[in-house]
């Protein structure tokens, strides 16, 4: 049975800063962020979208009444919950008018809980063919502001579609999988800030990824002519082709011109996102699938996930026939178009502006923001949810 990636769908919020401007007004040369980083915009987050809603409207932009009667099982990856107890794919759930016989859970492990989310589906699936899940990664990336951090936030989510229909993706089974318990990138329970030791994040990606390509390699019997392109969890563009670089060596110079060309087209939505966390290696897998015309049926697409603390793991899907008629590109298109920049002091406003912590009621102003769900307030500490279409 083949099982994988039957629809995949985005979503970020309508608002970003330039990245240039960001770093005129942090006093950086502005090739450090668009080159030295690699990113050209950086989504932001208004207070009226979390990480419900983020990936409420990601959920709503590819699902039917079909997989509304189908979808049994909804998996939540974040690291931006809103609930220490609840979880927010049971908002979702709710939010997108699903069959009440679903199961509904968030799972945690920093980037990599949308993956962890992805490879449970496929269990799940294997042992109930007609079964549909819905695997959503949900995230706002916050580090605070003038930190070294700072340019590589960012807000979106991914939703997926996982089923024995894989329309655009067949999931292979070679996949390889690394944790070990290391401090390079957590978030405290009284923190909304993230905590992390960059330099020593950047050195622990990279030797994750070497680590499980190696025995990838073994396991699979594959190398990198196999693959069409790789695909890496996007903290910033430039951290993939760090990770890239070090084993390019390994393929004859065709191979190395391909794998570099596919892999600058698998981060051009994320160039203009920023860090989505646990949806960012399946944006980069949308970037791609959206932007590369002549990727064929057949070809082998490796996927590297890494969450911070740290669990690593390398997987490969191969394209069904006519995947691309199974995508959203006019839509993709659409939400980035009508964007709107915000200038800095206003992303520094933004950013400032948070839901109280004292327990007190707030009622949001919905009507600036054009997202079809949005958090309307709190109300007896309770998040007071809106779909704008019901
Ligand atoms: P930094 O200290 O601001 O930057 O931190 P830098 O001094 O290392 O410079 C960055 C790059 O810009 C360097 O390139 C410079 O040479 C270059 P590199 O040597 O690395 O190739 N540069 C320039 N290039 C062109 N023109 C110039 C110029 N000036 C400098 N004028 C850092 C950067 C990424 C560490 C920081 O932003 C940070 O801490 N970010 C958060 C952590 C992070 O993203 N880590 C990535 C790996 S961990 C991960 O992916 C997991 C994560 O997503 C979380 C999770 O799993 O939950 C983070």
């Amino acid at each position: 049975m083949k099982i994988g990636i039957e629809k995949i769908g985005f979503y970020t919020p309508h608002i970003y800063v330039d990245m240039e401007k960001l770093a005129e007004a942090r006093g950086v040369e502005p090739a450090k962020f668009t080159i030295g980083i690699g990113q050209s915009q950086m989504a932001v987050a208004p207070i009226t979208q979390d990480s419900v809603t983020l990936a409420a409207n990601a959920a709503l932009s590819i699902i039917d009444d079909e997989d509304r009667e189908k979808i049994d099982f909804v998996i939540f990856g974040s690291e931006s919950g809103i609930d220490h107890s609840k979880s927010g794919a049971v908002y979702v759930h709710r939010l997108v008018g699903l069959n009440p016989h679903a199961r509904a859970v968030e799972v945690k492990q920093a980037c990599y809980g949308a993956t962890a989310g992805i490879q449970m589906a496929k269990g799940h699936v294997a042992l109930n063919p007609e079964s549909k899940v819905l695997v959503l990664g949900s995230d706002i990336a916050r580090y605070g502001l003038d930190t070294p951090g700072e340019s590589t936030q960012g807000a979106g989510a991914v939703a997926m579609i996982i089923s024995a229909n894989p329309r655009i993706m067949e999931l292979e089974s070679h996949n390889v999988y690394l944790t070990n318990d290391i401090m390079d990138f957590w978030r405290p329970i009284y923190s909304d800030k993230a905590f992390v030791d960059g330099k020593f994040s950047n050195e622990q990606y990279i030797l994750f990824f070497n680590k499980v390509w190696e025995v990838y390699k073994e396991k699979s019997g594959l190398e990198l002519s196999d693959m069409e392109a790789i695909c890496y969890h996007l903290p910033y563009t430039k951290m993939g082709l760090k990770a890239l670089r070090t084993v390019l060596e390994e393929a004859p110079e065709v191979d190395r011109e391909r794998l570099l060309e596919n892999y600058q087209v698998s981060t051009l939505y994320n160039r203009n996102v920023g860090n989505i966390y646990t949806g960012s290696l399946y944006l980069s897998l949308l970037s791609l699938l959206e932007n590369k015309d002549d990727l064929k049926e057949g070809a082998r697409i490796g996927m590297f996930s890494y969450g911070s603390g740290a669990v690593g793991e390398l997987f490969s899907g191969v394209l069904q026939p006519n995947f691309r008629e199974h995508l959203n590109i006019e839509g993709h298109n659409k939400l980035f178009d009508t964007r709107k920049e915000v200038s800095i002091e206003e992303y520094e406003q933004i950013f400032n502006e948070t839901l109280p912590e004292d327990g007190a009621d707030i009622e949001l102003d919905i009507d600036k923001d054009p997202a079809p769900i949005v958090l309307s307030g709190v109300v007896d500490n309770k998040r007071q949810y809106v779909n704008k279409r019901s």
